[in-house]
């Protein structure tokens, strides 16, 4: 039985109107620490809006949601979460390695520390060869890496990641992947959202969103097997409404 301790984040009874449209409703979800947990859900769907008051840099109508034991919005909560946003929010006109070393610093970083991280970050993603050219001039999936760095700068207890692998090569995705399932592996919850069923079935639990509800809660195989589905997609269709 899960006690409140083993606990990273709960959402009670959110729901998120933008000028009396409601784009979320009744959301309730516990996320266990160091568990990957996948939002998954068609365009349009809610997963942007959700995981931003995951993050805390957005606030629910109506509802709670709390991480780590601390009701959000909170200022301090930032430094212990690495947010990637959907739309990569980085400074074009500087290098990524000024980027990284403005988020670092940002984050309470510096000296000797910083560089650590920085290069370990910097490896992991494999924008080693670019560090020095002005993110302006960076391909779409390069920024998307650079984003996922900044995230991970001040290896925080809990990563947010707004699709992070979008525009992402195969063999970088897999890396990208890998190093993920060794942050957790290190004690790090990490929530993620996507569109792509191979990605679900990478995460430890899932939650499936269709317009603005969370349909379904559970382990990529238990949803299958619930639904009697060869597929996550399959088991969303079913969730959905739409017996195949
Ligand atoms: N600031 C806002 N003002 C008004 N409507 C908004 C705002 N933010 C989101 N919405 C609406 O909320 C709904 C959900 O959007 P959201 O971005 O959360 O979806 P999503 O699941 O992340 O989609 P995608 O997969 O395309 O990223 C959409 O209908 C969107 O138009
Ligand atoms: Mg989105």
């Amino acid at each position: 039985m899960a006690t409140s301790d083993d606990i990273c984040l709960r959402a009670a009874g959110i729901s998120r109107s933008f000028g009396g449209r409601q784009v979320l409703q009744d959301i309730d979800l516990d996320i266990q620490k160091s568990e990957i947990f996948g939002l998954l859900g068609p365009s349009g769907a809610g997963k942007t809006t959700l995981v931003k008051l995951f993050a805390g840099i957005d606030e629910a109508t109506t509802g709670s949601v709390d991480l780590l034991g601390t009701r959000l919005p909170k200022l301090s909560m930032l430094q212990r979460i690495g947010y990637m946003a959907q739309s990569d929010a980085l400074y074009m006109e500087l290098s990524a390695r000024e980027n990284l070393q403005f988020f670092g610093e940002l984050m309470g970083l510096g000296g000797q520390a910083l560089k650590r991280r920085m290069n370990h970050v910097v490896e992991l993603v494999g924008l080693g060869e670019h560090l020095r050219k002005p993110v302006s001039s960076y391909s779409g999936g390069m920024k998307r890496r650079l984003s996922l760095a900044i995230a991970l700068i001040h290896e925080p207890e809990v990563l947010i990641l707004d699709e992070p692998t979008v525009g992402i090569d195969p063999v970088m995705r897999q890396s990208i992947w890998d190093e993920l399932r060794q942050i957790r592996a290190a004690g790090a919850t990490i929530i993620v959202t996507t569109h792509v069923m191979d990605e679900a079935d990478k995460c430890d639990r899932l939650g499936m969103v269709r317009d603005g509800r969370l349909i379904a809660v559970g382990t990529p195989e238990g949803l299958k097997q619930d639904t009697g589905s060869h597929t996550i997609e399959e088991a969303f269709l079913y969730y959905g409404g739409v017996r195949p």
